[in-house]
């Protein structure tokens, strides 16, 4: 099934809140902050999110849910072991559900012309949400012993980011439609 077939079939009503309509360039702070409270409070509807779970033994799997104007939501399904390139998030704003399993995710900074600073590490557990800014540089792995599945939702849609080299800090310009890349 295509991107665009999905983005059909899955309504946004069902996480029980409805996704603001946001400005080209992404949600204001006031609807940042309504869309991380009611991310913290939607009860997964596994009847709905079920159909679209899957899992691929060579990498992550990335499946569009619902694409408008405003928005755009993923879900990724990790196996344990699969993990993200180094990335950031173009101009999109982002906020993120973890919906089953725990998440690991590492953060860093990246001075110019320099090698990739690293910031933070932590685990995001079931429940737990997060905010992928538009300064957000990170690293996200299932490092569990059990699939876990995740929720993301960008605004404005992710047309494009970067991945990044850690030794180096050299970024390159990645496609949404390759956007999901792996280091495994
Ligand atoms: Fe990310």
């Amino acid at each position: 099934m295509t991107d665009t077939a999905l983005a059909s079939i899955f309504c946004p009503a069902t996480l029980g809140w409805p996704l603001p309509d946001c400005e080209p360039d992404g949600p204001t702070a006031d609807q940042q902050r309504a869309v991380l409270g009611a991310l913290r409070h939607t009860r997964i509807d596994w009847a709905v999110m079920g159909r679209h779970l899957a899992f691929e033994a060579d990498c992550y799997l990335r499946r569009r849910l619902f694409l408008n104007r405003s928005w755009e939501i993923l879900m990724l399904c990790w196996l344990p072991g699969q993990k993200t390139a180094i990335h950031d998030h173009g101009a999109s704003w982002g906020s993120t559900l973890v919906m089953m399993g725990d998440l690991t995710e590492r953060t860093y900074r990246a001075p110019e012309g320099q090698p990739l600073e690293f910031k933070t590490e932590g685990v995001l557990t079931t429940g737990q949400v997060t905010v992928e800014s538009r300064e957000t540089i990170h690293e996200v792995s299932n490092q569990g012993v059990v699939p876990a599945v995740s929720l993301h939702l960008y605004s404005p849609p992710l047309r494009f980011l970067h991945s990044y080299d850690e030794s180096t800090g050299a970024k390159r310009y990645v496609e949404p439609a390759e956007s999901r890349f792996c280091t495994r």
